[in-house]
């Protein structure tokens, strides 16, 4: 597969876009070889600051953990207008997070990189991943779930693509 830039964002980044973050990087590790992920360039951030440089919810890093991922490295941090430039993909998780994005920029070639994430499992739905911030742990083992099948998806969609 080609690489690709790709920023993952929620509202936090402490929840949702790490563990999109580490559960996309941990499949394209599978599918494409070490050599070959590391050209690719995966990141996430948050619509608010309200976290700034802190790590994942110890709840997301639990449910990662338990599927194998280490997301601890991550530090939260707010999107910014150059990432506009610098992503090929911005993964959004809900429309709150849709509206924030979109609204920080009005060139439309910018606005075309900002997509649901969950698009590929269910196209053209808007699909959102549920906040798992105020709920228990169960909610964020939901997250994984979908966040990794949605992973999955991509992947699979971008080497069919890539074969015709
Ligand atoms: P995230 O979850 O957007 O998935 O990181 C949240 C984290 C923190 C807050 C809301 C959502 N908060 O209100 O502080």
């Amino acid at each position: 597969m080609i690489p690709r830039a790709i920023l993952f964002v929620c509202l936090g980044n402490i929840c949702r876009s790490p563990v999109a973050q580490g559960t996309f990087q941990s499949l394209l590790i599978k599918h494409q070889g070490g050599q070959i992920a590391k050209k690719w360039l995966i990141d996430s951030a948050g619509t608010s600051d309200y976290h700034k440089n802190e790590s994942p919810d110890p709840r997301s890093q639990e449910s990662t953990a338990y599927h194998g991922i280490d997301i601890s490295n991550q530090r939260s941090r707010q999107i910014e207008l150059k990432d506009f430039e610098k992503f090929d993909f911005i993964f959004v998780m809900d429309s709150s997070n849709y509206k924030n994005v979109i609204k920080l920029t009005d060139n439309s070639l910018y606005q075309k990189k900002v997509h649901f994430f969950l698009d590929s499992s269910f196209p053209n739905e808007n699909r959102q991943v549920p906040d798992p911030y105020f709920g228990g742990k169960e909610g964020f083992e939901n997250v994984f779930q979908m966040l990794n099948k949605a992973s999955e998806d991509w992947i699979e969609r971008w080497k069919q693509e890539e074969r015709v």
